[in-house]
Parts: C-alpha cells; structure tokens; sequence
C-alpha cells in the first residue's frame, strides 16, 4: 500500500524521508517521490521503481530543505508512471501532498476544480486533494480553515500530508493510519512507526477525523470540525526498530528462520485476557472468526480445533465477503477478527458491519497500535515483532498458536499442548535446508503446483498454496485429498507437482491413497510426512509429534520451498509483484 511520511526539524528533510520511505518498502509500491520546502518554493522529485534505483537516478535525497513530505505509491487510479507518482502539486505549485487511501468522489471533484481553472497533470483520485486544499486555501488564505473545509469536501478513506509554501506541514485521516512521531530535532508523520523509529519512539496516534498542523512554532491537532483535541505522547516499542534483515540474504528468510521463537512468545503474558475471551466464547450464541489471506486460513484452521477438541461451532468468514451476506450478527455473537496489521480494509470492514448489528469484537493482531486493536473489546497480540515480507510466515504460526492457546483452555486443557515441543521440532526442519533447496531447483520451470491435505491439514493446504503462488509466481492450489476425484484429478500429468501433506495421524491412510492416485497419472509426488513411503518422489521429512500439533509444524518445510524456488526462480520473496503487505484499500 502507499506509504507516507512528512518531517519538519532541524536537519536536512529529504534524507530523512529517503530513509523512512526504504524502511516501510516492506508495505509495497511500485513509485516513490519526495518534495522538499526551501527558500519559498516547493520542489519535487519523482519516478517509477524502488526507493534506491529512482533515488540513485534522481536524487531524491539531495533535496535541500529542512521541511518535507515523501511517498511510496501502490496504483489504484492511474497507471504506474511519474505523472502518477506523488508527491502532487497543486496546479500552482504553492502547495504538494502525499496521500495513502481513495478519494471516492474525486471525479466530481476534479470535474469542478477543473471549471473553475485549477489544472490537473495526472490520472490519479489525489491530484483532487491538491487542488482543492489550494482552492480552499485560495478562497480562505489561512490553513487551518482550508484543511476543515477541505476534509469537509472530500469523500472516501484516505491520509493525507500536504506541505504549504510557507514550510508548514497539514495531516488529515480518515479511516488510514497517520502516526505523529515526536523527536528532539523535528517531528515526523507517517502511515508507520518504522518511518521514522531510528529517530524517536515517542508518538502520538492520531484519531480517525483528526488534522493537524506542524510549523515551526509547534503542533496542533483538531478534529475535522476545526475543535482543538489534546493528545498524549506515548512511547513504541523499541523491538520495531528491528527491522533490519541482519545476516539474511531476505527478510523472509528470517522471519521463517523466528519461528521456534515465535510459537513461544505468541499471546505471552496475556492470560487474563485468554481467559476473558474463553468466557466470551463459552457465552456467544453464534461465533464466527474473520481474516483476509493467510489470516482466514489461521481461521479455517480454528474451526477444526474449535469443533474437534472444544466441541464448539465457529463460523469462518472472509473479511471481504462479509458485506454481501449481512445479517449474521447480533448482540449475541462474538467475532473473532485475525489479521497481522490490524489494517486490512477488508477485515475492518467486517468488523464494523459486525459492531454495527450488536457483536462484541475480540481480536489477535501483531500491531497492537493498529486501528482493529481500537475497534476491539479485547485483543492478543501475536507478539512476534514486525513482520517486513509481504508473504505472512511467522504471523501465521503465531496466530495458531493463539487459537490453539483458546480452544485448549475451552476444553478444559484436552489438547495437551506443547509448545517447547513444537519449538524443537520446527528447530530440527530448519536445521538443513539442502534437501529443500535441491527440490526448488526442480519446481523452476513449472507452471502448476497442487498443495493437498484432508481435515485440519486442508487450510494448510491453502496456505501453502498462497505461499507458492504469492512468491514463486507459480499456479498453485490446494485441495482437499477427498475433491481429487470430483474434477481436478483431470488435471493430473507429468508435468504437474502434488505436494502431499501427510502426517501419520487419522487421516494418513486416505490421504496415501490420494498420493497412489495422482502417481498413477503421472504427477510427481511430494510427501510432507513423519513417515516416509515410496509413493512420494521426493520425500520432506517432519518430527513426529501429537496428532493436534502438526499444522504448526508441516507449513514450515513448504514456506522454505516457496523461498527457494523464488530464489531459483530470480524473483525477490520479500516484495513480490503487485502485491503489498497491508491491504488498507478495499
Ligand atoms: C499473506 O502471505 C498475504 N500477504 C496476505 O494474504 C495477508 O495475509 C492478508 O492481506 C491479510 O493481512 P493481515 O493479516 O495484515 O490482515
């Protein structure tokens, strides 16, 4: 998604946001600008690709100015070319902005603004945000007074920072995230702490229908009404400074390598708040969990703890659906709503639908900070530290792990979890990768790769498949060993791989015959098992360890193939194409 970031202070802007712009490229986009405020004029630089390549082709960061605003843009209106890219001046240039969101109304904005003279030189829904704050502004000539009329106007979800030509900064939100950080020398804004963390850990988080503005005698922050609102400073965690890559070729690559640490520190010292939600649960007449991507496969796994080791029925929702089959919820329901960012569009709409009609929202989210957080009654934290590759590795393991954590303590601790357990054995698969690395050599040069699993092992199934398809650019689905028969066994031929997950648990035998299946049409096999057989062409072996526990470990070995093979494959697993860690658009 589009990154944004602002800086007014006492040292040079435009490498500040140079750098806090390449710390949150983990967000995804496809174009980069800054624009810089010095001796009564605005400049802006600007072009298509990554932070470095533009900034070594355009030197964004020689921008002189000690007041700047800076962007990373993830097309939604517009094709991906300079025009298009922010920053946006308005049509005289007086004024430039940055903006993360849509403007739903920009058309007949742009239409009018256009009527009355003001000249529009991009595709884009924010060139209107430009245009009409300078409109405000033309007809008002003070900024606080253009920002309330301007939010007034606008319509749709969207931050946005604007720089004026007298060096000072204006930031509205509406339902995306803009975080004021607070340090000695300046103040800084951004749709992300990691923008500016090297600098301060001192934030203020502004509300939803909020501005604020930031000059060089301080700051001041209104609701969209134009009221004064007081907020207080409050200090981040220091752990999200961490987000260095360290000795790892990929953020990716280390973020699967957390995990033995991860599975244990996931919902830590949250034990009245598990306790809270078991209550919730045990009460809620329907239950229903909600996520978007790898967090609705965490769900689809809950619903088999819920219902195998609890005995309770939990319903699995898309976030993105929920708005087309209204009337689930009541005041009776409770939904649980998993995400990693806690700012995917998708899940907060599902949210507020369901706060809408009655339903108390518990949630487990890794950003604590993050809007889903504020629109919960209770969340747990997965607590496993930023998660920077777009592909969610460690985030997954660490949501189920905290389902796990509840359906246990629902049914009164059956499930006997172990987690220094599973800590161990996801330890020995990452202890040699050669085995795995030597079979993302074969995967190179295919074009469809199927991902099967029965019962609890199917949602893995699909979250396998996301993983390969997200990283590797290879089709890939995953099916339920049962389905093969009703359509895809078609499908099958030798040029086609079956990953096969396969623990010796309850549903080995079904899922072997599934395996002699493909095998006679010609697929080549790969087992993911406890247990080897001479059915698999290739064979990854798992520990073996209690029969509830395996989804925790057997998505280990198929994150590192979907590594390698993007590896092999010479695509970057930490930034794939047209995709972007937290969807904050619908
Ligand atoms: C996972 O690998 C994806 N990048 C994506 O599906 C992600 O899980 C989804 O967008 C939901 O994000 P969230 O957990 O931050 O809400």
């Amino acid at each position: 998604m589009c990154s944004i970031i602002g800086y007014l202070g006492a040292n040079q802007a435009a490498p500040i946001l140079v750098r806090g712009l390449k710390r949150m490229e983990y967000r995804g986009y496809d174009s980069v600008g800054v624009a810089t405020f010095s001796e009564n004029q605005i400049s802006v630089r600007k072009g298509v690709g990554k932070v470095a390549e533009v900034n070594s082709a355009a030197q964004l960061d020689a921008l002189s100015g000690t007041v700047g605003i800076g962007h990373t843009r993830w097309a939604t209106h517009g094709v991906v070319t300079e025009s298009n890219a922010h920053p946006h001046p308005s049509s005289s240039g007086e004024l430039a902005i940055v903006h993360n969101g849509i403007i739903d109304n920009y058309a007949d904005l742009k239409k009018d603004l256009q009527q009355k003279g003001y000249v529009f030189k991009s595709e884009t829904d924010s060139e209107a945000i430009a245009n009409l704050l300078q409109y405000n502004f033309d007809q008002t000539k003070e900024i606080k007074k253009s920002m309330v009329s301007t939010v007034d106007q606008l319509k749709g979800n969207y931050a946005f920072v604007a720089v004026f030509e007298d060096g000072t900064l204006a930031a509205a939100r509406l339902h995306e995230p803009l975080i004021i950080g607070v340090g000695k020398g300046g103040y800084f804004i951004s749709s992300d702490v990691l923008g500016f963390i090297e600098h301060t850990d001192e934030v203020i988080y502004q509300d939803n229908r909020e501005f604020v503005i930031i000059n060089s005698t301080g700051i001041q922050i209104f609701d969209f009404e134009g009221n004064p609102v007081q907020h207080q400073i409050t200090k981040v965690s220091k752990e999200l400074a961490d987000a260095y890559k360290g000795d790892y070729a990929h953020f990716t690559l280390k973020e699967i390598s957390e995990q033995p640490i991860t599975i244990l520190k996931a919902g830590d010292n949250t034990k009245l708040e598990l306790d809270l939600i078991t209550e919730f649960v045990k009460h809620a007449k329907n239950l229903y969990i909600t996520g978007s991507g790898t967090s609705y496969n965490a769900a689809l796994v809950a619903k088999h703890l819920f219902s195998k080791y609890a005995k309770i029925k939990i319903e699995p929702l898309i976030s993105s659906e929920v708005q087309y089959s209204p009337n689930y919820f009541d005041h009776q329901s409770i939904l649980i709503a998993v995400s990693q960012s806690g700012e995917s569009a998708d899940v907060l709409e599902a949210v507020d639908i369901a706060k809408k009609d009655g339903a108390k929202i518990v949630s487990i989210v890794n950003i604590m900070t993050s809007s889903l957080v504020q629109r919960s009654s209770i969340s747990v934290g997965l607590n496993c530290g930023p998660e920077i590759g777009v592909a969610a590795t460690k985030s997954f393991t660490s949501q189920l792990a905290i389902l796990y954590k509840i359906a246990d303590k629902l049914c009164g601790g059956c499930m006997g979890l172990d987690f220094n357990k599973v800590s161990e054995s996801i330890y020995k698969i990452l202890s040699d990768h050669s085995k795995i690395q030597s079979i993302a050599k074969k995967l190179k040069d295919i074009s469809d790769i199927y991902v099967l699993g029965r019962g609890i092992h199917f949602p893995v199934a699909l979250e396998a498949s996301l993983k390969l398809k997200e990283i590797t650019y290879i089709h890939a689905e995953g099916l339920p060993g049962g389905e093969l028969k009703h359509g895809p066994l078609a499908l099958m031929d030798s040029n086609v791989y079956v990953i096969i997950i396969n623990p010796n648990d309850s549903t080995y035998t079904d899922t072997l015959a599934s395996a002699h299946e493909i095998k006679a049409r010609g697929a080549k096999i790969l087992g993911i098992s406890d247990r080897p057989n001479e059915v698999y062409d290739y064979w990854i072996e798992i520990p073996t360890i209690s029969e509830a526990l395996f989804p925790l470990i057997e998505i280990i070995p198929i994150q590192l193939l979907a590594y390698y093979s993007a590896i092999e494959k010479d695509t970057d697993p930490d930034y794939p194409r047209n995709l972007a860690k937290s969807v904050t658009v619908k």
